[in-house]
């Protein structure tokens, strides 16, 4: 097999998106107005359509727009809320931020919040769930909002890895009181910048969120609240707008894609595939495999051209500023997760012949044919 390069991922634009952006940016250029004006207005009415919600506040980024959820539910000082140790920093910084404590419950064997440990998680100070879908993979709704239901909890869902994957037909972020989303330039809707959002079908929240992530105004020099400035701006607005056209398509190439390393990959003992169990509710935000021996197979694809990640590292407790305080937890599954972890590459734009020769690659280094 001759040495190829493979990239984990491509953000630069297919050719003929690129004219349509450019053509918009110069549009708001030309306009004079910058900050929440009609592209803004657009491009949440779209995404609101897209989802299936009533509303969006398109805000600065994801960490943001689970802050600003938090804050609309009047979630602050000592109020716990029950979340996932696996996912990016943002979802506990934005626990934090409110001055709310996060409790970390144990994951299942893909990665996600383990909902059958929740409830004994629950005490008096527990006001939400902060659930994750990590890789675009949906968390089991169906449980959590039983068990919000019945212990009268709100459901926050970070949906910033999962715009388009959904839960029973339904799009992920709108089952929760909010959804959360990133637009982060790697996520599959991702800007060329930051940028985030929030759904909700509740008028009252979405007004309360509007007004947080504008200096608490709701009208012109009248603050009624504390707030944020987290405004999503009108050139990330009209760029997100023309890339929510072709999410869809890109995320039935993520799977196809996918599907092809499946086909490879799943014979091979020494690895599992992290997936969602109906293929077809996910958006394939990342192609994740556990792997014995991960940092050998890791540096075996590297030296052999192909560019990995672990999505993530460490579990968030572990990470050093939370140590001293959460560093103790015993959360084994989650610990083991992390260090079985690879993230394949995966976007849109790869071609099949990239997915084959990374799957061989690894075939070779569990079963080596000389
Ligand atoms: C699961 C999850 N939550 C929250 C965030 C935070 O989003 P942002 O980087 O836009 O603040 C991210 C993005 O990195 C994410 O993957």
């Amino acid at each position: 097999m001759g040495k190829r390069q493979v990239k984990f991922n491509n953000l630069v634009p297919a050719t003929k998106v690129t004219k349509e952006l450019q053509n918009a940016f110069l549009k708001v250029l030309d306009s004079g107005n910058y900050i929440l004006s009609k592209n803004v207005l657009e491009f949440e009415e779209k995404f609101a359509k897209y989802l299936g919600a009533k509303y969006c506040i398109g805000v600065g980024n994801g960490l943001e727009a689970i802050q600003i959820s938090l804050m609309s539910l009047g979630i602050g000082k000592d109020d716990e809320v029950i979340t996932t140790p696996i996912s990016a920093v943002a979802t506990t910084l934005a626990i934090l931020a409110v001055g709310a404590i996060p409790v970390f419950v144990d994951t299942k064997d893909d990665g996600l919040i383990n909902e059958g440990l929740i409830e004994k998680a629950i005490t008096k100070a527990t006001k939400a769930i902060l659930p994750v879908h990590l890789y675009g993979n949906s968390v089991n709704l169906e449980k959590i909002q039983a068990i919000c239901k019945q212990y009268n909890l709100y459901l926050v869902e970070d949906a910033a890895q999962a715009h388009g994957s959904s839960f029973t037909g339904k799009k992920l972020g709108t089952f929760g009181d909010l959804g959360c989303f990133s637009f982060y330039p790697t996520k599959n809707l991702g800007a060329l910048g930051d940028g985030g959002a929030i759904v909700t079908n509740n008028k009252k929240n979405a007004d309360v969120c509007r007004e947080i992530r504008d200096y608490g105004q709701n009208k012109k020099y009248h603050h009624v609240r504390f707030a944020l400035n987290s405004r999503l701006d009108e050139i990330q607005a009209a760029l997100l707008y023309i890339k929510l056209k072709s999410l869809d398509s890109q995320n039935n190439q993520r799977r196809r894609l996918a599907i092809r390393y499946i086909s490879h990959l799943s014979n091979i003992p020494s690895l599992k595939i992290v997936k969602a169990d109906n293929l077809n509710n996910a958006n394939f935000h990342l192609f994740v495999i556990r792997a014995k021996k991960r940092d050998k197979l890791m540096g075996y694809l590297k030296r052999s051209g192909v560019q990995t990640f672990i999505h993530f590292p460490k579990i968030i407790p572990d990470q050093p500023f939370l140590k001293p305080e959460y560093g103790n937890l015993s959360l084994p599954n989650a610990r083991k997760f992390v260090k079985e972890i690879l993230s394949l590459p995966l976007y849109p734009e790869m071609i099949i012949d990239e997915v084959d020769y990374t799957s061989k690659l690894i075939k070779n280094f569990y079963e080596p044919k000389n």
